[in-house]
């Protein structure tokens, strides 16, 4: 196991993902051809020890199509992807193994994840029990308490059902059960939605401190803006199943460069009203994935929209330190 010694250096890459796409086919009847829904194309990031990746976009953009696709839960259609440099596309099935216990997944909704028949002992203890054989009851107990204490649980804990516990304990509890195995990778897909706003502020700040004290590279889900707004170090918007504009935090932030991402910022409150932007309502919903739009996927809903955007799709190109995809970007600087 992993003890601060053996921890790596802050920065170093422990997942590549380059032009990772992944597409479904939806049956139609007998009579047509499946649809295709691209829910995922040309996703290309890394993450790295100790850093906040954060994937940001409405429902149905792709974040957990993308979630799944990380954590091996399926493959790609196309693309690939490496873990600690080992190529996860055709790996053999123990290598598969190795990876997954790797990458970790905490849902918005832990009873997802939870038996509501087992303590959370066991629920914990569960994960060795599977993956490290050779370990005693005595060792998988400490490592039970252990954790439930880095989670801010305590030990009698350990003997009560997930019903007994609020919403803001339960994901702890996730999270703990997420961390079993001492994974490198934690995907966190909205991992603080479903709890109440100083519930989510507690949470956060115990995602902050297991970061810096396990060295956890973090993929963070969130539909909007605000909640990564402490976490990420990155952020990587998506619309429509593409990265539309990435950046370090503090660079999209203050200069937010793809309309959809000026959109999604405009809704986000700040503390200092002198500061807040113009609200940008955004024309329309989401086209369906069944049929998106030709051109960019934005045009439908961008106040911005020329010709140029209706017949081509803009790929996303580095402008300064920020990666967007606009044509507008790229006219007007
Ligand atoms: N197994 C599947 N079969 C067919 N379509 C799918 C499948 N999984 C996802 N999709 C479609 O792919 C698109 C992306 O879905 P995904 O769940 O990744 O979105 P999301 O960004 O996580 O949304 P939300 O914020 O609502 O969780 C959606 O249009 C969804 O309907
Ligand atoms: S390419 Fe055109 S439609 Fe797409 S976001 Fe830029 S201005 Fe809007
Ligand atoms: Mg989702």
């Amino acid at each position: 196991m992993s003890g601060p010694t053996s921890m790596p250096m802050t920065g170093t890459t422990v997942l590549a993902a380059s032009h990772l796409a992944r597409h479904y086919e939806v049956a139609r009847g007998a009579f047509r051809k499946p649809a295709v829904i691209r829910a995922l194309a040309d996703a290309s990031f890394t993450l790295e020890t100790g850093r906040t990746l954060a994937v940001v976009g409405e429902s149905g953009c792709g974040k957990s199509t993308l979630a799944r696709l990380v954590t091996m839960i399926e493959p790609p259609t196309a693309g690939t992807l490496s873990i600690d440099g080992v190529e996860v596309v055709g790996a053999d099935r123990a290598a598969l193994a190795k990876l997954r216990s790797r990458v970790q997944i905490v849902f918005q909704n832990p009873y997802g994840s939870l038996n509501p028949r087992q303590k959370i002992g066991a629920a914990l203890a569960e994960p060795l029990v599977i993956n490290r054989p050779g370990m005693s009851r005595a060792e998988r107990s400490a490592a039970v308490l252990d954790m439930l204490s880095r989670v801010g649980l305590r030990p009698e804990h350990a003997d009560r059902y997930p019903h007994m516990f609020s919403g803001g304990q339960r994901q702890r509890i996730a999270i703990a059960r997420a961390l079993m195995l001492r994974p490198e990778i934690l995907v966190l897909d909205e991992p603080v939605s479903a709890l109440d706003l100083s519930v989510q502020a507690q949470v956060l700040n115990l995602l902050v401190e297991l970061q810096q004290s396990l060295g956890l590279a973090y993929l963070f889900i969130s539909h909007g803006l605000s909640v990564v707004r402490h976490m990420a170090d990155d952020i990587v918007v998506m619309y429509l199943g593409r990265i539309v504009e990435q950046a370090p935090r503090e660079v999209l932030f203050a200069g937010p460069k793809h309309p959809y991402t000026r959109a999604l910022l405009s809704a986000t409150p700040v503390a200092d009203p002198a500061r807040a932007r113009e609200r940008i309502r955004l024309k329309g919903e989401m086209p369906s994935p069944f049929n998106p739009p030709a051109g960019c996927p934005f045009n439908t809903r961008c106040p911005l929209a020329f010709d140029r955007c209706r017949v081509e799709r803009p790929k996303l190109e580095w402008h300064g330190e920020t990666k967007v995809a606009c044509f507008a970007v790229e006219r007007d600087g």
